[in-house]
């Protein structure tokens, strides 16, 4: 899912793209927008994710107004993807541009479409 989106948004020439599989908190500073990925492991989002996250408000990295979207695979419960963007949304105060991308297991080729299709909406609302 993470490299269908890293490769919708790079077909767009529009933006420059980083797809990474471990970020440090003061990196998310530099990006214009944050899409994060994550599967649901006991209704809840991977520790990483949360010391990301508590790494960043401890350091008082400012994301505000940065764009921010979420995906993730998961079995039956999902929540990972949406807790992520309440965090993004509430804690640091994101503009939270698409409901979550959520794929039960592995993702089929709808799916994998959709997460191409996510750079149009991240696009759309990348200031010029
Ligand atoms: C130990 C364990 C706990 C899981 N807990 C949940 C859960 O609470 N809710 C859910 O929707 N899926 C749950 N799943 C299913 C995973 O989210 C699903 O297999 C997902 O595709 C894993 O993605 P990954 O292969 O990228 O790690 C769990 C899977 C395992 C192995």
């Amino acid at each position: 899912m993470a490299t269908a989106v890293a490769e919708g948004t790079r077909s767009t020439g529009k933006s420059t793209v980083e797809l990474s599989y471990h970020v440090e908190a003061e990196a998310l500073a530099r990006f214009d927008a944050i899409i994060l990925g994550a599967p649901t492991y006991h209704h809840d989002m991977p520790i990483d994710m949360k010391k990301l996250f508590e790494i960043s408000a401890m350091k008082r990295i400012n994301l505000k107004g940065k764009i921010g979207a979420a995906f993730g695979s998961f079995g039956w419960s999902g929540e990972a993807p949406k807790l992520l963007l309440e965090i993004m949304k509430n804690k640091f105060e994101m503009n939270i541009v698409a409901p979550p991308l959520l794929a039960k297991y592995t993702p089929d080729g709808n799916m994998i479409d959709k997460c191409r299709n996510l750079e149009r909406t991240i696009a759309e609302n990348l200031i010029p």
